[in-house]
C-alpha cells in the first residue's frame, strides 16, 4: 500500500508571483500535489498568506540566491507588472520586469534542471484580426506592455526550448489580497453601489477565470510540452456583454453598464480591438475544455455565498 506523501515526498514548485490573482490560486491547487513556495514583491506589503519568499525578477542577484535555496523541480513564472498604462509610462520598469525578469527566471531553472511554465498575454497581438488568435500568427504588440511581455516569451525559449508558454487574457476571479482588483471584482464594486460602468463595446476579448486556468497550468506543467500555447476561457466576447452578464448572474441592474467606444476615452495605452484567442492546442493537450465566462461567474458568486 502507498502511504500519504509527506511534504518531502513531492516534487518542489515555485510560484514566482504567488501574491497575484493567478499566482494565489496556483498556491491553493497546489496544494498536496506539490511542495509549493511563492514569491511576492518585497515593495507591496500583504503577501503574509503562505510561505511567501520576496523577490525582485529583474535582480539576477536575488533570482540566483532564491534557487540556490529553493532547488524547485517545477517553476511557474506570473509575476508581471499588469497595469497596461502603468507600463506605458514606465517602459523601462515594464522590461526589467516583463522582460528581463523572466530572462532571469529561465536561466536559472536551464541551470537548475527545473521546467518553466512562463505566462505571457494575448496583449502581444495588434487586435486587427477578426478570428481568435491562434498560436502561429504573428505577434504585433501595439504597448509597452505587449511588448515588453513579447520580449519575455522570447528571451524564455531562446535560454530555454523546453519551457512552456502560457498565454492568457482578462484574468477575473477573487483575490486574496484585500484593495486588489480586476475587471469583474471591479465591476461587481461600481454595480453594488448604484454606479454606472462604462463599457467598451468595441473590445473583444477571452476572459478567464484565474481558478480555471491556475488548474489549465498546473496540467501544463506536469507534461513535457513545449513552446506557446493560448490558455484562456473558450468565449470572444465585448465588454459590453461581459458586463451585462455580470449583472445578471449577480442580480444587479444591467442597465449601469453604459457602452462607449474606446476612442472616446484617452488612455495612456493603446489597446488591441480584438484579443480572443483559439485555445484548441491547449484542450486537445491537456483533454479538458476551459470554462466559459457564465460558468467561471458561477462559481465566483457560489465562492462569495461560502465566505459569508
Ligand atoms: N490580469 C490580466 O488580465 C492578465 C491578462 C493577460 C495576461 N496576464 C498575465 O498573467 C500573469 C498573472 O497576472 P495577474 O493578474 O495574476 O497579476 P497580478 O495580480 O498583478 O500579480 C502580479 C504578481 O507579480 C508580482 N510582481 C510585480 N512586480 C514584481 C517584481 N518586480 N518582482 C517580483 N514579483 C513582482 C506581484 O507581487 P505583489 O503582489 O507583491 O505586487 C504579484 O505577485 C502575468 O504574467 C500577466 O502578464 C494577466
Amino acid at each position: 500500500m502507498t502511504g500519504v506523501a509527506g511534504v518531502s515526498d513531492l516534487e518542489k514548485l515555485l510560484v514566482v508571483g504567488a501574491s497575484g490573482l493567478l499566482g494565489s490560486k496556483i498556491m491553493v491547487q497546489a496544494r498536496g500535489r506539490y511542495d509549493a513556495i511563492g514569491t511576492y514583491n518585497p515593495e507591496v506589503d500583504g503577501a503574509d498568506l503562505w510561505r511567501l519568499e520576496s523577490l525582485d525578477v529583474g535582480s539576477k542577484d536575488e533570482v540566483e540566491k532564491l534557487f540556490a535555496e529553493v532547488v524547485p523541480n517545477v517553476v511557474i513564472l506570473t509575476a508581471a507588472m499588469t497595469n497596461v498604462d502603468a507600463c506605458e509610462k514606465q517602459p523601462v520598469v515594464a522590461n526589467r520586469i516583463n522582460a528581463s525578469g523572466p530572462a532571469l527566471v529561465a536561466r536559472a531553472c536551464k541551470s537548475a534542471g527545473a521546467r518553466l511554465v512562463h505566462v505571457s498575454t494575448d496583449y502581444v497581438f495588434d487586435g486587427t484580426k477578426k478570428r481568435k488568435y491562434v498560436e502561429t500568427d504573428h505577434p504585433r504588440p501595439i504597448s509597452v506592455y505587449g511588448s515588453s511581455k513579447l520580449a519575455g516569451e522570447k528571451s524564455v525559449l531562446s535560454s530555454l526550448p523546453t519551457a512552456a508558454i502560457a498565454r492568457t487574457a482578462v484574468l477575473y476571479g477573487w483575490n486574496p489580497i484585500e484593495g486588489k482588483e480586476n475587471f469583474v471584482t471591479w465591476s461587481l464594486k461600481k454595480l453594488r453601489a448604484g454606479e454606472r460602468v462604462t463599457m467598451f463595446q468595441d473590445q473583444h476579448i477571452s476572459p478567464t477565470f484565474a481558478d480555471n486556468l491556475a488548474g489549465a497550468l498546473l496540467g501544463l506543467a506536469g507534461t513535457d510540452a513545449s513552446g506557446v500555447f493560448h490558455v484562456s476561457g473558450p468565449d470572444c466576447f465585448d465588454r459590453v456583454v461581459c458586463g451585462k452578464m455580470i449583472a445578471n448572474i449577480f442580480n444587479l441592474d444591467e442597465n449601469l453598464i453604459i457602452p462607449v467606444k474606446s476612442n472616446t476615452l484617452s488612455l495612456p495605452a493603446k489597446r488591441p480591438a480584438y484579443s480572443c484567442l483559439d485555445i484548441s492546442k491547449i484542450e486537445k493537450l491537456l483533454n479538458r475544455k476551459m470554462e466559459s465566462f457564465e460558468s467561471g461567474l458561477r462559481k465566483m458568486k457560489s465562492q462569495e455565498s461560502k465566505k459569508r
